[in-house]
């Protein structure tokens, strides 16, 4: 698979000495690099506002990576032999002319006739940076990729704005909007699940679903980034793309075939279904220090302006007015500095009609994102014995012990081999999220407004009070009998 792409590319990480490039970018390429995905001659140039000599600069890259074996170690020092850096401003044509004199001698070497530029930036720096580059750095018949990550603005309206600036520099066709859930190895299996099972396509709709619930948790709060959050709150940080893209794909109705703008086309359809979401289906919350007072509460953290109202939790409940879903509640939950950290989806079937058995569950399907990594189906069994006893069980897909010998690939590795690759299919189209901030933008809107008051939550707990009885209102049942999936317990 070595060169899978039909193109070489110079890949330009702008934005190369923060926190994104060092976590998620360059591990990323690295991953690629020594899985033999990426053409050995590809070149990597970082470019960013601090001075760093090469040294410094390799320490950067390599922060974050995870070495296991002496040929890790090896691949590594491979890999940094294509890396070089420089330092410049984010808004001076002349620097960006000295960034293109270094491509063109990269490429020289290389051979390289695609560029890939790699926009792990700040949103104010955003349309400077994509101005200097396609004034500077743009040729014409050089095969040009642009990834960029979110914020995509703050509302619709900012949305829209930075969608015109940048649709004046790039097309469509050149953008890559990453929103990195679309990489999971998961999230990415759900069209399969959907759409290659008989079982499951058959029921998936109003008639047999009663709800579903799509659930993000983390253990962790904002830790020091708080005045980053404070200015995006959870919705923007989380449910508007993340929960979003998973609530699309779990909803949409099949695409004509597997093609990018296919699927998109879907996606789209189905988010155009969806009403903004109403004031009383939303319940928010913030973290306040935790019970054992070790923990500090999202306001003690000195960067959050005092009396911020900005959640750090929210649950809000989406309807789809189609046929094929009216009238079933999806219930998007996410928050911080929780009791656990997974990512889950869980479609809650209807009751079983009749009175033949008693003491029943429903049955779920559960879509196990992270961590442990599992399909799993909650059913009905009888209890072994001379019996006629019901007894919940399941069947559990559970990849550590099914799949043991595959190694997932890091959603990032993923994403930036399909940029290479110019497939669009797991990336955020411009008409997409648009109707996803439609959706979002009244309610962002009254929050920002400080209408609506935060329920504090202690840090490591689960959630505001009245988490169970929200989304007790929309049809979800924990069922007669109780259940713990073998692999963890559920909360
Ligand atoms: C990011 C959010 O998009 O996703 C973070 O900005 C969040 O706040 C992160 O922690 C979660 O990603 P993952 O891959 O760790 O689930």
């Amino acid at each position: 698979v070595q060169g899978d792409s039909k193109h070489l590319y110079t890949v330009v990480v702008l934005g190369a000495s923060g926190d994104l490039a060092k976590k998620k970018t360059f591990p990323a390429l690295f991953g690629l690099f020594k899985n033999k995905y990426l053409n050995q001659n590809t070149r990597i140039i970082g470019y960013a506002r601090t001075k760093m000599d090469q040294s410094t600069f390799e320490g950067h890259v390599s922060h974050y990576i995870k070495l296991k074996t002496e040929e890790d170690k090896a691949a590594l020092q491979q890999f940094l032999k294509l890396c070089s850096y420089q330092s410049g401003q984010y808004d001076k044509d002349s620097d960006f002319q000295i960034l293109e004199k270094h491509i063109v001698e990269v490429e020289k070497t290389s051979g390289a006739s695609a560029r890939l530029f790699y926009m792990a930036l700040p949103p104010t720096v955003f349309i400077p940076v994509a101005t200097s580059l396609k004034k500077n750095n743009y040729r014409k018949n050089v095969t040009i990729r642009l990834i960029v990550e979110k914020p995509f603005g703050m509302d619709l309206e900012s949305s829209r704005k930075l969608a015109k600036d940048l649709g004046a520099l790039f097309t469509e066709d050149e953008i890559y909007r990453i929103d990195h859930y679309l990489g999971k190895e998961m999230v990415k299996n759900l069209m399969i699940l959907r759409f290659a099972n008989v079982i499951f396509g058959s029921v998936w709709n109003r008639h047999c679903i009663d709800n579903v619930q799509i659930t993000f948790k983390e253990k962790i709060g904002t830790g020091g980034r708080g005045g980053y959050f404070d200015e995006f709150g959870i919705i923007r940080d989380v449910m508007q793309n993340h929960l979003l893209q998973i609530l699309s794909i779990i909803a949409m109705e099949p695409p004509v075939s597997l093609d990018a703008e296919d699927v998109r086309d879907e996606k789209v359809k189905v988010l155009r279904f969806i009403p903004p979401i109403a004031k009383d289906d939303v319940l928010l919350g913030q973290y306040s220090k935790s019970e054992d007072g070790k923990e500090p509460g999202y306001l003690d953290d000195t960067t959050v302006p005092k009396g911020s109202k900005t959640p750090t939790y929210a649950a809000a409940t989406i309807f789809i007015h189609n046929e094929r879903w009216d009238g079933v509640p999806f219930v998007l939950k996410c928050g911080k500095a929780l009791d656990q950290q997974k990512t889950e989806i869980r479609i809650q079937f209807k009751d079983v009609s009749g009175h033949l058995f008693k003491n029943l569950s429903r049955n779920e399907i559960v879509i196990r994102v992270q961590p442990d990594e599992a399909v799993y189906v909650k059913m009905m069994n009888k209890e072994p014995g001379l019996g006629m006893k019901t007894i919940i069980s399941d069947l559990d897909l559970s990849y550590s012990s099914r799949f043991n010998d595959s190694v997932i690939p890091e959603a990032y590795e993923s994403l930036i081999l399909d940029a290479l690759n110019g497939d669009h299919s797991n990336f955020v189209r411009d008409d997409e999220l648009d109707a996803a901030w439609k959706i979002f933008t009244p309610i962002l809107k009254t929050i920002d407004d400080g209408h609506i008051d935060p329920i504090p939550y202690p840090f490591g707990s689960r959630g505001p009070k009245g988490v169970s009885e929200f989304v007790a209102n929309y049809g979800y049942t924990r069922g007669e009998q109780e259940y713990v999936w073998p692999q963890h317990s559920e909360a």
